[in-house]
């Protein structure tokens, strides 16, 4: 948790951005694994976090801008939640904690919610992303539970995005630590793949490293010989040589800051020339990407350039042809890179997500694009000092999509489809940094991690 003043700041710069009602932002509750009291590992509400710092379910604050009062709403442990889960400050003591003086039990909220809105006032909730909070806000606000989501307000998750876009100093040293950790779990996984292992023994390794920092992965780990599955969470294929793994995986620290970086190696300790030659074009990408950051910078132009980038080092190999700008264009490269270039990164992986992508990464007056790979990227919008996002371009053959549009003759004149099909067996490359946006430029996060050839290859062979 950060001092209280950070909070403090952050409530006031959020009610300086909404006229007047009440602001209401939900904690998370215990979810159920498979019986009520044998939870999931708790993980609080971003925002909950980001405004109130207190990480222990059951809980919501709620800001009344017009009396200038804010609450914390909890319920105190009775002797029973003692015995079992030990002695736990009282919901005062942790409120003062995050500059909170005001408290209520959890039951008395409802009935805030209720004579607030019979007082015509307006009542400013983020979109529920958990089930129970929607079901809650359903009840409290007499909204159909199907609807909840719609009738979140415009206003305040603006406001939200505004605030949380910008990551301040001391964020910034809770993210250049969750890539640090993340860059151990990256080590760990290149030192310790041999031949004849499952990929869940590396998944363990790697997880096992993160919840040893006293945190969690940020997201489930992705760690596959078959990278060419783009969120692909199977651990049960075992290494063998030749093969590449992909390892999309990255920490979280205890105050939930986020890492997500993607390296890829191969099983045997050097890369065969074929993989060399893709992940050469992934990396040159890469890299001009990442110097291209700037503030000012549209991210759909680096997006692009990517996909450019991409479109030429494919056409050297001759599995693209044609005019590299009309391929891009007409989004041939999408068969091959038929993702984003990357999302903005904070306490969420993909940050605010749950806010709507469209909020978070494209400004007002930005279009998303519908055509197949652009629709799927997260962030477009011009960046701005303070913004930490991931730059992730890949190379990906993937037998079923190359499959359907060799036989639609998709995009015929861009791809040589009887070159691409002699690699349908060679998986996929992505190579992913986090980098915050600077006054001057870019910076990386974190300590270097592997990813030059010659880096790559000496981890392996260490
Ligand atoms: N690193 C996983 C993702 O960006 O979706």
């Amino acid at each position: 948790m950060f001092d209280k003043n950070t909070y403090i700041e952050r409530r006031h710069r959020l009610q300086e951005q909404l006229d007047s009602g009440l602001i209401l932002l939900m904690g998370n509750q215990e979810s159920p694994m498979n019986f009520p009291d044998n939870t999931y590992r708790f993980r609080q509400d971003s925002h909950f976090l980001y405004f109130f710092g207190l990480d222990s379910p059951g809980l919501a604050g709620l800001i009344d801008i017009d009396e200038q009062k804010t609450t914390i709403f909890g319920d105190e442990l009775t002797i029973d939640h003692v015995v079992w889960m030990g002695p736990q400050p009282t919901i005062a003591e942790r409120a003062r904690r995050v500059g909170v003086n005001e408290t209520s039990p959890y039951r008395e909220l409802e009935g805030r919610i209720r004579e607030a809105l019979n007082k015509g006032r307006q009542v400013h909730f983020l979109p529920p992303y958990r089930d129970d909070n929607r079901i809650r806000l359903s009840q409290w606000m007499d909204i159909p539970i199907n609807i909840v989501k719609n009738r979140a307000s415009e206003t305040l998750i603006k406001a939200v995005v505004s605030l949380v876009s910008i990551k301040s100093p001391e964020e910034v040293a809770e993210m250049e630590k969750a890539v640090n950790i993340t860059r151990a779990m990256h080590l760990a996984a290149m030192r310790r793949a041999r031949p004849g292992i499952l990929e869940a023994e590396l998944a363990g390794i790697v997880e096992g490293i993160a919840l040893a920092a006293n945190g969690q992965l940020s997201y489930p780990a992705i760690l596959t010989v078959n990278g060419q599955t783009l969120h692909n969470h199977y651990h049960g294929n075992t290494l063998k040589d030749g093969q590449l793994v992909l390892g999309d995986f990255g920490a979280e620290t205890a105050t939930h800051y986020a890492g997500d970086i993607t390296r890829t190696f191969p099983v045997s300790k050097t890369f065969s020339t074929r993989q060399k030659e893709i992940y050469k074009i992934v990396l040159d990408t890469e890299v001009a990407c990442i110097e291209a950051l700037k503030p000012g910078v549209f991210y759909r132009d680096v997006h692009l350039f990517a996909a450019r980038m991409i479109t030429e080092g494919l056409k050297a190999l001759g599995i693209m042809k044609g005019d590299t700008e009309e391929a891009v264009q007409a989004g041939a490269h999408a068969l091959f890179f038929p993702h984003g270039l990357g999302h903005m990164l904070g306490m969420d992986v993909h940050d605010m997500e749950g806010l709507g992508e469209d909020y978070v990464g494209y400004g007002d007056g930005m279009e998303r694009s519908t055509q197949f790979g652009l629709k799927s990227l997260r962030l477009a919008r011009k960046l701005m000092p303070g913004f930490v996002l991931t730059v992730e371009p890949g190379i990906y053959f993937i037998p079923e999509l190359l499959d359907m549009w060799e036989k639609e003759r998709k995009h015929w004149e861009f791809i040589n489809y009887e070159k691409a099909q002699q690699y349908r067996d060679f998986s996929g490359v992505r190579i992913e940094d986090n980098v915050l946006i600077t006054e001057a430029g870019h910076q990386i996060l974190g300590r270097p991690i592997p990813k030059t050839i010659q880096e790559v290859e000496a981890e392996r062979q260490a």
